[in-house]
């Protein structure tokens, strides 16, 4: 094992003292006497590039995972010197340069100290890997924990843990088990109420190690490249992420229907199964708009083709669901498979698109088809061609979406499960070995077929899913944890991999509902579902080898259940798509851990199960069986159990009764919850009325809805409409203003307002500005609820 904190190893290099700096613009130049290159590059007052270069020069600057189109900009810089030391001040940093060592230290503009180096920027120079391993060390500070990193299936707070980012191709994989299907080098410290995180940028097989090998030190390192990190300030994690996320990229908006419910299995097959499973959906009143077809439609699993036995007539199947609500999203691997009358094949061929060792063949390996060829998705002559290759499934066929799995890439029956270090890439014109680019594969696959999807579904938006992905990979797609397993341990797992994605900037996530392998109990299943229906993406998928895993084929209390949740879900839409909107505006991630929302409650810092859903709804698995409910956190301030609509007053932990039918749901105090109707898929009913449910707050609070054609990409003209409300809760009134922005016109004309938790009996309704009678906003006592025309300006309610 290389470590990067053991002194005693011989070959660690250490920057020296400084003998040159130069400023060009917001990039410093510090370097050494023993030609350590520090370029520190200031793109936005809490956003600072530390790159190191080793004897006197740097690689070329090329990144897969910065947005080109993130924003940048700062307001102040500045540099001062001492004997000892540069200072580079930001609005919001002062930067601590050590003129003997390059050392850095970094601090608010009070003065506090948010992260320091240890030994700082180290490095060695690596015979087996070329080039140098690069590594870095910083001081823990008092009490910090650490977030983030993208799918690892172990407790939130990774204080205490070494990890490692190598894509790995992991069926079943297990709690704690490290490294599975993603890289996502990017890390929360929380110290002192005060959040920042790094990026470390780099694509080889990277380390972290959080005061798990020294008790006071944290480090990262990687096995070549190099030490190129990004170091982002908050105070608040909301900024962290956010920038973040503005650095590597928010995905478009996804149509509305791939946030409803998915249906997928491996495989349904023939074409009589899938109608069959897509029927009863509609019989049983459960909805779902996307449906998967997994390997077996393809002929010998030959991507681009179809097994003709089982989808006599691909064309007029899709047609016939699609005219049923159902979007058909099909799979397709990276493996071709070797076959010299494939046309996929020849073309991979005759143009030389495919991946090879060092010494000329082609790489080769066995996944589903047999003996595979890998297209180099690192060159952007390949994208383009497999970008084209989607013409037919998506134009003629009609198919919605693309599954794209096994792109770590996975390799069968090889040691190490992938290609081997010496296969070749063209990294966008920066020519590599895999050691390189393996990290990056998946995710440049994923980027092509998005490319290709986006291009032949136009005028509609494209959907697209990953099963691996690197930083960044959330501009081009939508991803699922990979192969998991039926047991409450994995329930357990799913909960936190989905809130670590969503604050690794890939919300867009789902798990496989009730577990790919093995057999989930319907119990079991019915809790699954229950958390699933929150998560930003929503599939029930199975191996299909231990049983069938549709909502009906437990028992009737579940598929209960299954509906109850899905229509939640169906109804909570409009929340959800206002999520989405919000991550692609600002980055905020659609789920919230607590400590992301309170992190100045210490409570929440090891918090695993709780999480918020959007902005306003806390909710809480039930993450064992035999359960009625279960304890748990409920963070500061004044919330609504959303079953019972009872106030419950935060900031403790507490029983909550969950029966099997129900999930810990809590509401925030001030929230203005908008609901559509039930449909049985996106766009079956026009929608003639929002609900909105209105929870009663003392003091100023504020929601959003945000709503657009649902599809297509109006909205990008301005073809949206986003409402904000804000509302004033006293103790005898209570107003609710709305401020809408964007010129989309929605079918409806009227909100339905259900009042919830009113602490007076309302004598006097004013709407923008008139009083108005009872009778003429249909007020329903016994609901406490009345009707208003969607464009009101300001609902004032005052009473006794
Ligand atoms: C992999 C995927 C899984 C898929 C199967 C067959 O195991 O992770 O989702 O069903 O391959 O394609």
């Amino acid at each position: 094992m290389i470590t990067n904190t053991e002194l005693q190893q011989k070959g660690n290099q250490f920057p020296n003292k400084v003998v040159d700096f130069k400023k060009d613009a917001d990039i410093l130049y510090f370097t050494t006497e023993n030609e350590v290159i520090l370029q520190l590059t200031v793109l936005r007052d809490s956003v600072i590039r530390f790159r190191f270069g080793t004897g006197g020069v740097f690689e070329p600057d090329f990144s897969y995972a910065i947005d080109e189109d993130g924003i940048r900009g700062y307001n102040h810089l500045e540099l001062e010197e001492d004997d000892a030391y540069y200072f580079v001040h930001t609005a919001k940093l002062k930067i601590r340069i050590e003129k003997n060592s390059l050392q850095t230290s970094i601090f608010d503009i009070e003065g506090n100290l948010i992260n320091e180096d240890e030994l700082g920027f180290h490095f060695e120079e690596s015979f087996e890997y070329g080039g140098n391993i690069v590594k870095m060390s910083k001081k823990a500070q008092h009490a910090e924990s650490y977030y983030g990193l993208g799918d690892k299936p172990m407790h939130s707070n990774l204080r205490g843990k070494r990890v490692h980012n190598w894509a790995t191709d992991q069926y079943a994989f297990g709690k704690d088990q490290d490294p599975i299907y993603k890289s996502v080098p990017f890390y929360i410290g929380l110290t002192q109420k005060r959040a920042y995180g790094i990026f470390f940028d780099n694509t080889f097989k990277t380390f972290f190690d959080f005061c798990q090998e020294r008790m006071g030190v944290t480090s990262f390192w990687a096995q070549g490249g190099e030490m190129n990190y990004y170091f982002i300030y908050g105070p608040e994690m909301a900024d962290v992420v956010g920038s973040y996320t503005n650095l590597t990229g928010v995905p478009e908006l996804p149509p509305l229907w791939a946030l409803g419910y998915h249906q997928c299995k491996w495989s349904y097959f023939p074409e009589s199964n899938v109608k069959e499973v897509a029927n009863k959906f509609r019989e049983l009143k459960i909805p779902c708009d996307g449906i998967y077809l997994d390997i077996d439609y393809m002929d010998g699993w030959r991507c681009f083709t179809w097994n003709k036995d089982y989808f006599p007539d691909p064309k007029r199947m899709v047609k016939e669901l699609a005219d049923d609500g159902f979007k058909t999203v099909v799979i397709i691997d990276p493996g071709i498979k070797i076959d010299k009358d494939y046309w996929v094949y020849q073309e991979g061929i005759e143009n030389d698109y495919f991946c090879k060792r060092a010494d000329g063949p082609y790489m080769k390996g066995k996944v589903w088809p047999g003996e595979c060829n890998f297209p180099d998705y690192t060159n952007p002559e390949v994208r383009d061609w497999w970008a084209g290759l989607f013409k037919e499934l998506i134009q003629e066929v009609g198919v919605k979406g693309v599954w794209n799995d096994m792109n770590e890439p996975a390799v069968m029956e090889v040691p190490g499960k992938t290609f081997p270090a010496d296969v070749r890439h063209n990294y966008d014109g920066h020519p590599c070995s895999h050691n390189k680019a393996h990290n990056i594969y998946g995710t440049q696959m994923a980027r092509a077929t998005y490319e290709g999807v986006k291009k032949f579904a136009y005028p509609k938006r494209p959907f697209v899913i990953t099963r691996s992905a690197y930083s960044g990979a959330q501009r081009y797609t939508s991803s699922w944890t990979g192969d998991n397993i039926a047991s409450w341990e994995h329930l357990w797992v799913a909960n936190i991999q989905v809130q670590r994605m969503c604050i690794s900037g890939m919300s867009f996530t789902g798990t496989d509902i009730g577990g790919f392998a093995e057999q989930p109990t319907g119990e079991l299943y019915a809790r699954w579902i229950q958390l699933g229906v929150f998560h930003p993406f929503c599939r029930t998928h199975s191996s299909g080898h231990h049983g069938d895993q549709e909502p009906w084929t437990f028992d009737e209390g579940v598929t209960d259940i299954a509906r109850k949740f899905i229509s939640l879900r169906y109804r909570l839409l409009p929340y959800l798509y206002t999520m989405f909107y919000e991550y692609i505006k600002k980055g905020t991630p659609l789920l919230k851990p607590l400590v992301y929302f309170d992190q100045e409650d210490a409570q929440t810092h090891y918090r695993t199960d709780e999480f918020i859903f959007g902005h306003h709804i806390l909710v809480c698995p039930i993450l064992e069986p035999n359960a009625k409910g279960r304890r748990m956190y409920v963070p500061r301030g004044e919330w609504y159990n959303y079953w019972t609509k009872t106030p419950v007053k935060g900031g403790k932990e507490q029983w909550v009764d969950a029966d099997i039918d129900e999930i810990p749901m809590f509401v925030k105090e001030g929230t203005i919850l908008p609901k559509y109707p039930i449909q049985q898929y996106v766009g079956e009913l026009e929608i003639e009325q929002v609900e909105l449910e209105v929870y009663y707050g003392l003091g100023k609070n504020a929601s959003k809805l945000y709503e657009d054609a649902q599809d297509g990409y109006d909205y990008k003209k301005d073809r949206y409409s986003y409402r904000t409300f804000k509302m004033v809760g006293r103790e005898k009134d209570w107003i609710i203003q709305q401020h809408k922005r964007g010129d989309f016109i929605t079918t409806y004309d009227t909100f339905r307002i259900h009042l919830i938790g009113l602490p007076f009996e309302i004598t006097t309704i004013e709407l923008d500005n008139e009083v108005i009678s009872m009778e003429d906003v249909q007020f329903d006592p016994k609901a406490c609820a009345l009707i208003i025309k969607k464009d009101f300006t300001e609902l004032h309610l005052s009473g006794i």
